[in-house]
Order: structure tokens, then C-alpha cells, then sequence
């Protein structure tokens, strides 16, 4: 097996000559897309298993349409397929893409654990069946400054939480990402402490803008999109959505998540997108559209105020942030 370290393999080598070097003007005028989240870390050099993530081909079909999809231009397949944050297959942009081949989405379970009335080991096919199918086109903001628009395939969150019946001690709600050091090579690296884990208030996993994806733009999702089903909050930055769930933990404790545990200065709990709040590397007041030269506002709630300001009302944002 051919073993190769991320530093060797070169985005040319995965991506068309014409985006590659658009990329590299992008990333030139974009330290933040350099930097980023992986700044605040010490990049180990990971050894991982070069293997080209399989293609998407299967295609979902009768997927209703929904009032909460924006009208702005979608990222291309492409560049939401290729530029990804997911370090169980490394710490840069292009290695997941590349990477992610490892990874077996079928059989997959989701075990349901904690305050709720149906604790059980869940086979993904029946979750998923719990709802109809939905596409939602949804902008998508990144901690770390850049951001698309997605037209992600999934169930709302809480049509599956409602089945699940909830205890009335649950207040909030935990995903838990796979742990396993074979089909996920980057978790043999000390740089996140694994398995990767985000939160919700149970108020928030349940708006109806919450989201259960496990397709996008029509087509079964990608292993680096966080295959076989990740988490969608479009309101909050990226980090916020796990990918690759195999556990759901309903909790009384607010849970800590991986980037909060990671670095507690930089990351909160609430992860809200928020110009007024920078991070405290950078400003979060704009944003690089994928695709885009220059930059545009960074809207509040990412857009999404109407439907979930309310669930923040009396809270100070920037000590919850
Ligand atoms: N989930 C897991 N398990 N591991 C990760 O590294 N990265 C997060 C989030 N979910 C991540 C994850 C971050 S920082 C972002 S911005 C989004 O996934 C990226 O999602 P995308 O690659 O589909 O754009």
C-alpha cells in the first residue's frame, strides 16, 4: 500500500488545473483560509492511506422541496465536494476529499443513549425512514471565514428527536462522530481529541431549521461531506456540524464540545454566527463566498435570524458565544 504524508500530495492532484489556480489566488488574498482552525493547533505529520474517496453516484428521488432554501447561487459540486474540513482524514482543505476512501458507510448504527424513552442501537436505513426526505439550500458560514450555499438532501432533526421521545431531564442534546483508527487514519493523530463531539440545546436540535443530511445536490453524500448522515445548524459555523454520526446522547449537562475542549478561548459552546463577535484571531464581520473575489457582510445568525433569534433572547452573545 502506498503510504503517503498530506504535505506530499498536492491539490493539483485533485482538482482541475483551472480551480487549483483560482484556488491559489483565493488562498493567497485569504490567510484565514490558510490558517483558520488549524492555526491554533501543532499540525502533526499524519501518515495516512492514499485512497481516492469513492464518488457519489446513487441518487435520492422523490425529495420534496422546502420553504426554508435560499435563492442564492450554489457553491459548485465540485468545490463543496473537494474543500473540506474533516480531520479524521487530515487538517488541510484537500486531504478529505483524497483521504476519505477508508471509510465504510454501510452497515452503519447509530446508537440513541441517555434521557430518552427509546434508548436503542439504531440501523441507519430505519432513522432515516423515520421522516420524509427533504432538499434544503442552505448558506453554510465557516468559523474561519469563508462560506457556501449547499443544497444538502435530509430529515429535519426534530421529526427523529420527536420519535425518540426525549426524557423530560433532557436539556440538551450530543453527536458523537465514529472512532475508528482504520477507517478514519487521522484519528491516530494527538491533534483533536477524539472521537469528535458537538452539542445542541435541545430548543435548537429542534427548530425547524435543524437538519439530519445525508445527501447533497440530489446524490447520496459524500464520504468527506461526513457520510453516511452528519448534522446541518445553518445558523451556526461549520464546526458546529458533525459528520459521520454514530451517537446520539440525550444529557441534562450542557456537553463539551471537541473544539471548546481544544481551545476554550476561541470556541464556545454556542457557535452562533455573529459579526459583531470577533474571533479572537480575526474578524467575523465578512466573509469570502466560495467561488467569490472580494468579500461580502457576514450576516447575523447567518441569515437565519427570523426563524432563531428568539431561542438567544436576554442572553449576552458575546459571553455565550
Ligand atoms: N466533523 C468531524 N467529525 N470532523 C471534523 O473535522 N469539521 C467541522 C465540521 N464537522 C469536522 C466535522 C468543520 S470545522 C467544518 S467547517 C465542517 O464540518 C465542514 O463541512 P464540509 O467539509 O462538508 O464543508
Amino acid at each position: 500500500m502506498l503510504i503517503r504524508k498530506p504535505a506530499d500530495i498536492q491539490p493539483s492532484e485533485i482538482t482541475d488545473h483551472s480551480l487549483y489556480l483560482s484556488r491559489r489566488e483565493f488562498m493567497k488574498d485569504s490567510a484565514l483560509a490558510l490558517g483558520g482552525i488549524a492555526a491554533s493547533l501543532a499540525l502533526p505529520a499524519l501518515l495516512l492511506h492514499s485512497q481516492q474517496a469513492d464518488a457519489a453516484t446513487e441518487k435520492f428521488s422523490g425529495v420534496k422541496k422546502s420553504p426554508y432554501s435560499t435563492t442564492e447561487d450554489m457553491t459548485p459540486y465540485k468545490d463543496v465536494t473537494t474543500y473540506n474540513n474533516f480531520y479524521e482524514f487530515g487538517t488541510d482543505k484537500y486531504s478529505p476529499a483524497q483521504l476519505a476512501g477508508t471509510l465504510n458507510p454501510r452497515p452503519w448504527t447509530i446508537s440513541v443513549e441517555g434521557e430518552v424513552k427509546h434508548k436503542k442501537t439504531y440501523d441507519i436505513d430505519s432513522l432515516i425512514k423515520m421522516a420524509p426526505l427533504e432538499e434544503r439550500i442552505y448558506r453554510f458560514r465557516c468559523v474561519e471565514g469563508w462560506s457556501m450555499v449547499i443544497p444538502w438532501v435530509g430529515l429535519p432533526l426534530a421529526s427523529i428527536l420527536k420519535k425518540l421521545e426525549p426524557t423530560g431531564n433532557a436539556k440538551y442534546v450530543e453527536f458523537t462522530t465514529l472512532l475508528d483508527t482504520k477507517q478514519m487514519p487521522g484519528e491516530r493523530s494527538g491533534v483533536l481529541d477524539w472521537p469528535y463531539i458537538e452539542g445542541l440545546r435541545m430548543d435548537e436540535a429542534m427548530n425547524p431549521l435543524t437538519l439530519f443530511a445525508v445527501g447533497l445536490y440530489g446524490e447520496v453524500l459524500p464520504k468527506q461531506n461526513g457520510a453516511p448522515i452528519r448534522l446541518v445548524v445553518p445558523w451556526k459555523y461549520g464546526f458546529k456540524n458533525t459528520k459521520s454520526i454514530v451517537k446520539i446522547r440525550f444529557t441534562d449537562k450542557q456537553p463539551v464540545n471537541t473544539w471548546m475542549k481544544t481551545n476554550p478561548y476561541e470556541y464556545g459552546f454556542y457557535a452562533n454566527v455573529n459579526p459583531q463577535v470577533d474571533h479572537p484571531r480575526w474578524s467575523q464581520a465578512r466573509e469570502r463566498r466560495i467561488g467569490e473575489f472580494g468579500k461580502r457582510e457576514t450576516l447575523m445568525f447567518n441569515g437565519y435570524s427570523e426563524q432563531v433569534a428568539h431561542l438567544y433572547t436576554g442572553m449576552d452573545l458575546r459571553k455565550f458565544f
